[in-house]
C-alpha cells in the first residue's frame, strides 16, 4: 500500500517492527540452545523445536531437560541459596537493581523475541510486559533493601522450583524470580515449552549482572521436566503458573513432601457492565478484557454480564468495535490481535468452540490471515450460566455473554464458576460498584478498568484458581517462612483403659456441638475418656463423615458471621475470655485431671488461653489492609477478606489452648471453623461449648468434633464447601490433609510433622491471621 492510496482509503499501513537484532541474536547462538545452569549455558542436547506462531518458522532448538540437568541445577541452586541468603538485603538489591536496568536496556530485544516467540502482538510485549517485567525488578529489588528491618521473623525457604506458562513467558519469569531471590531463595525456574527465548536472554543478563552462580537456574523442556522439579526431594517450594489441571497434579505430587505450595490458575473472570455505564469506555475495556492476548491470560474478562436493559445495545455496539479489531502480524505496530501460541492451543480454542457454540448465537469478525495460528475474535450470546462455554475456561479471543436484571443477579451469576481469579465491574455508580466488589468471589476486582497489574498489588485468586499471591507485601509471604525452631511431632496418645479403673457409675457421654446445638453422633459410637490415674472422666462422641457434613454445613449456613462489623466479633470474643475467666478453676481442674499435667501448668494453659482470646479480640479490627502506592491515577485497596469455613485438627496435647488458639484467630477474621478437639483429651473443647453458648456466638460459627483424626481428616479436608483445611494433630496427617485438599484446591496449613510451642509466641500472631484471610485486591481509578 502506498501512501496516496492509504490517503485514499484512510486504513492503516503496515507499520512492521524489524526482528533484525532478534534473529540476529539467535544465529550468534546457533539457533540452538542448553539450559543455564550455575552462571552457564549448557550445550544443546535432543530437544525441539519452538516457533514463532504467526507464520510457523523456526525460531530455534531448546534442549528438553533430563533428570540428570534437573539434578544438576537444584544442586547449583542449593550450593548457592546459605550464602545468597547471608548476604546483606542491600547487595541483593543491588542486584536486582542491576537486573531492572539491564532489561529496560534490553528491552526491545526482549519485546521483539517475546513477539516472535508467543505471537503477541507487540504493541503488548513492548508497552505493557517488558516494563512490567522491568518494574517488577525494581520493586523487588527495593523489597530486598527493607528485608531485614522491615522483616526481621522472617528468612528465604530455601530452594524454589517455578513452573511459569506461555501466555505472558517474560513477565511470569520476573513475577516468580524477582520476589524468590529478593527474599533469598535461589531458584530453579522451567519456562513453558512453546515459549523460553526470553528466559534464555533473560539468562543472559544474569551473567551481565554479574549475578552469583546458583542464584538463578533455567531449565527448558515440557510437562515431564515440570515434574522432576516438582517431585525433587531437595527442592522447598513450588510455584506453579498454568492450568487448574496440572495444579492439582501438583497439589497432588507434593503432598506431604513439606514443599511450600502457591498456585496461580485458571479464571472464567465475570465482565460485568451495568446500565449507567459509560458504554464506551466499557466496550474498550472489553477490548483489553479478552482480545488483550488474544484471550491467553488467565484472568481474561472472559464471560460478559451485561444488563438486560442495554443488551442489545451493547452487543451491537460490541459487534461493531469487533470489525474494526485488526489482526495479523504481531509484529506490526498497527495490530490489535495477534497470533494464538500454537496451533496445538488453536485446535482447542476451535474445538471447544464448536462443541459449545451451538448452545447461544456465534459472532466473529474480522479477517486471518491464511497462514499462521490465527483464531477470529468471537462473541456468543444468549448463553444459560451453566453453559460449557460459560463455565469452562477457553484461553483464547471468545467471549460468552449472558444478561442479568439486579445486582444481587449480577453477584449470583458473577459467583456462578468454580473459579475465582478476577472480575470487573463497569458502572458510573461509585456506591455500587464498591458495594458489588466484596461480594464478588474473586481475588481481584477491577472498576471501570480491566487487566490492571503492577508489582505493588497482589494477584492471585481463590477456590479453583489457586492460592498464594504475587506481589505486593503478601506476595513475599510465598517466599518467606517464620524464623522458628519447632521440633519433630510427639504423638499424644490416650490414656488406655487401666487394670483397677475408677468408675462413678454415672454415664456422662459429651456430644457434638454443631450449628449451636448439642448432637448426637450419628453413627452413636463413643469412647471412654481415662485420666492418667486410672479414672473415667466421662465418654466422649465419636464423630464420623456423616457428622463432619453436617458440621460443614451449620458453618456454610453461618454466612452472616463473615458480614458482620469487626467491632462486634471483637466484642464476642472479649465475652468469651470473659466466660471462661469466669469458670478458670473448673477448666484447670480439668486439664490437670484429663492430662495429668501439674495443677500450675494447667492454670496456666487456662490463663494463656484466656489471653489469646484477648489478643484476637484485638486484632479483629486491627489487620488493616492497604492502599497501594500503583503507578495510576488512582488506588489499588488490599482488602483482607475472611477465607471462609476453616476445617481444623486441632493439636492433641494443649486440650484447651490448641482449640483456642486454632478458633480464635479464624472466627475474629470472620470465618466460621469446624474443628475437631483433640483427640486424646477432648472433654476440654466439649466443656468449652458451653462458654460458646453463653457469649452470644451465633449458631454455626465454632461446631466441635470429636473423635478419631485420621478417620476425620479426610471427610474433612476433601469437602467441597470447606475452603482452607488445617492440621496440627499429633498424629502425622499432613500428607492426607494436602491430597484431599486438592480436590477443590483449598488453602491447606499443615504441621509436616513438626510440633510448635503453643504456650509461647509461636502459638498465636501474624501467621495465623495470614491464613485467616485472604487478600482482595480492588483497583479503583479517578477521574472523568
Ligand atoms: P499447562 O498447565 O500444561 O502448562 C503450564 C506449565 O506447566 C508449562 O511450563 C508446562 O510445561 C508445565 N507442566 C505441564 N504438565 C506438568 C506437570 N505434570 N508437572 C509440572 N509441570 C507441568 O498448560 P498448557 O497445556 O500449556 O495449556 C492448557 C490450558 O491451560 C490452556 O488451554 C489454558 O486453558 C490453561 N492455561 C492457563 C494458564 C493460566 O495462567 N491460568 C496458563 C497456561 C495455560
Amino acid at each position: 500500500m502506498n501512501v496516496t492510496e492509504i490517503f485514499d482509503s484512510m486504513d492503516y499501513g503496515p507499520a512492521p517492527e524489524s526482528n533484525t537484532e532478534a534473529l540476529k541474536w539467535l544465529a550468534d547462538r546457533g539457533n540452538n540452545f542448553g539450559h543455564y545452569i550455575e552462571g552457564k549455558f549448557t550445550k544443546h542436547s535432543k530437544g525441539f523445536e519452538t516457533k514463532n506462531p504467526a507464520d510457523g518458522t523456526v525460531l530455534a532448538k531448546l534442549s528438553q531437560g533430563s533428570l540428570n540437568d534437573v539434578n544438576v541445577a537444584v544442586a547449583a541452586a542449593r550450593k548457592a541459596q546459605t550464602k545468597w541468603a547471608r548476604l546483606p538485603g542491600h547487595t541483593r538489591a543491588k542486584y536486582l537493581y542491576a537486573l531492572a536496568r539491564l532489561l529496560q536496556k534490553h528491552s526491545r530485544l526482549f519485546a521483539v523475541l517475546e513477539t516472535m516467540d508467543n505471537g503477541k502482538p507487540i504493541r503488548e510485549s513492548r508497552d505493557i510486559d517488558i516494563p512490567l517485567v522491568a518494574r517488577h525488578f525494581y520493586y523487588h529489588a527495593g523489597m530486598a533493601q527493607l528485608m531485614d528491618s522491615e522483616l526481621p521473623d522472617a528468612e528465604a525457604l530455601g530452594v524454589c522450583g517455578q513452573i511459569i506458562p506461555w501466555n505472558f513467558p517474560l513477565l511470569m519469569l520476573s513475577w516468580k524470580i524477582a520476589p524468590a531471590i529478593a527474599m533469598g531463595n535461589t531458584v530453579v525456574l522451567k519456562p513453558a515449552e512453546y515459549t523460553s527465548l526470553t528466559a534464555l536472554l533473560f539468562a543472559q543478563i544474569c551473567q551481565e549482572a554479574g549475578l552469583p552462580k546458583g542464584v538463578v537456574n533455567i531449565v527448558t523442556g515440557d510437562g515431564a521436566t515440570g515434574e522432576m522439579i516438582v517431585n525433587h526431594p531437595d527442592i522447598d517450594k513450588i510455584a506453579f503458573t498454568g492450568s487448574t489441571g496440572v495444579g492439582r497434579k501438583i497439589r497432588e505430587a507434593t503432598a506431604g513432601s513439606g514443599k511450600a505450595l502457591t498456585l496461580e490458575l485458571g479464571g472464567k473472570s465475570p465482565y460485568i457492565v451495568f446500565d449507567d455505564a459509560d458504554i464506551d469506555s466499557a466496550i474498550e475495556g472489553l477490548v483489553d478484557a479478552i482480545w488483550f492476548n488474544s484471550g491467553q491470560v488467565c484472568c481474561a474478562g472472559s464471560r460478559l454480564l451485561v444488563q438486560e436493559g442495554i443488551a442489545e445495545r451493547f452487543y451491537t455496539k460490541l459487534k461493531s468495535r469487533m470489525q474494526g479489531l485488526r489482526i495479523g502480524d504481531p509484529l506490526d505496530k498497527c495490530i490489535d490481535v495477534g497470533a494464538v501460541v500454537d496451533p496445538v492451543q488453536l485446535k482447542t480454542i476451535t474445538e471447544m468452540v464448536e462443541k459449545g457454540g451451538a448452545e447461544g448465537d456465534v459472532f466473529q469478525a474480522g479477517e486471518i490471515p491464511d497462514k499462521g495460528s490465527y483464531y477470529p475474535p468471537t462473541l456468543i450470546t444468549g448463553l444459560h450460566s451453566s453453559a460449557y462455554l460459560m463455565q469452562e475456561e477457553i484461553f483464547g479471543p471468545v467471549l460468552v455473554a449472558t444478561t442479568f436484571r439486579t445486582p444481587a443477579e449480577a453477584v449470583e451469576l458473577a459467583n456462578n464458576t468454580r473459579f475465582g481469579l478476577a472480575a470487573t465491574v463497569w458502572t458510573e455508580n461509585i456506591n455500587l460498584a464498591l458495594d458489588m466488589a466484596p461480594k464478588l468471589v474473586s481475588g481481584i476486582v477491577w472498576v471501570n478498568a480491566t487487566n490492571l497489574f503492577d508489582a505493588a498489588a497482589g494477584f492471585g485468586g481463590v477456590r479453583e484458581s489457586g492460592f498464594g499471591r504475587e506481589g505486593g507485601w503478601e506476595g513475599l509471604r510465598a517466599y518467606t517462612k517464620a524464623k522458628s525452631t519447632t521440633k519433630p511431632l510427639k504423638k499424644v496418645s490416650a490414656e488406655t483403659v487401666p487394670e483397677n479403673p475408677e468408675v462413678s457409675g454415672i454415664d456422662r457421654t459429651a456430644k457434638l456441638y454443631i450449628g449451636g446445638k448439642q448432637a448426637r453422633p450419628d453413627g452413636a459410637y463413643s469412647n471412654a475418656v481415662w485420666s492418667p490415674r486410672g479414672a473415667l472422666l466421662g465418654h466422649v462422641s465419636l464423630a464420623n463423615r456423616k457428622d463432619v457434613r453436617n458440621a460443614v454445613e451449620a458453618a456454610a449456613n453461618a454466612k452472616g458471621w463473615s458480614k458482620t462489623t469487626a467491632h462486634l466479633r471483637a466484642q464476642i470474643l472479649y465475652y468469651i475470655g470473659e466466660n471462661l475467666s469466669a469458670r478458670a478453676d473448673e477448666f484447670a481442674a480439668r486439664i490437670h485431671a484429663l492430662t495429668g499435667v501439674h495443677a500450675k501448668n494447667a492454670r496456666a494453659e487456662v490463663e494463656t488461653s484466656i489471653s489469646r482470646l484477648f489478643t484476637y479480640a484485638a486484632w479483629a479490627d486491627k489487620l488493616d489492609g492497604a492502599a497501594k502506592a500503583v503507578p495510576i491515577r488512582g488506588i489499588a485497596l488490599a482488602m483482607n477478606e475472611p477465607v471462609g469455613v476453616i476445617g481444623c485438627l486441632c493439636p492433641d496435647e494443649f486440650p484447651l489452648l490448641g482449640l483456642i488458639s486454632t478458633i480464635a484467630p479464624a472466627i475474629a477474621m470472620g470465618n466460621r471453623v469446624v474443628a475437631v478437639a483433640s483427640e486424646p483429651h477432648p472433654l476440654a473443647a466439649t466443656d468449652f461449648y458451653q462458654i460458646l453458648d453463653t457469649s452470644d456466638v451465633p449458631a454455626g460459627v465454632v461446631n466441635i468434633l470429636t473423635g478419631n483424626h485420621s478417620e476425620l481428616c479426610a471427610p474433612l479436608a476433601g469437602h467441597a464447601n470447606v475452603d482452607a483445611v488445617w492440621c496440627f494433630s499429633s498424629t502425622d496427617l499432613s500428607a492426607q490433609v494436602e491430597l484431599q485438599s486438592a480436590a477443590n484446591l483449598k488453602r491447606s496449613w499443615v504441621n509436616n510433622a513438626r510440633s510448635r510451642d503453643w504456650s509461647g509466641s509461636e502459638g498465636e500472631g501474624r501467621e495465623f491471621l495470614n491464613q485467616s484471610v485472604e487478600t482482595k485486591t480492588i483497583w479503583v481509578p479517578y477521574g472523568e
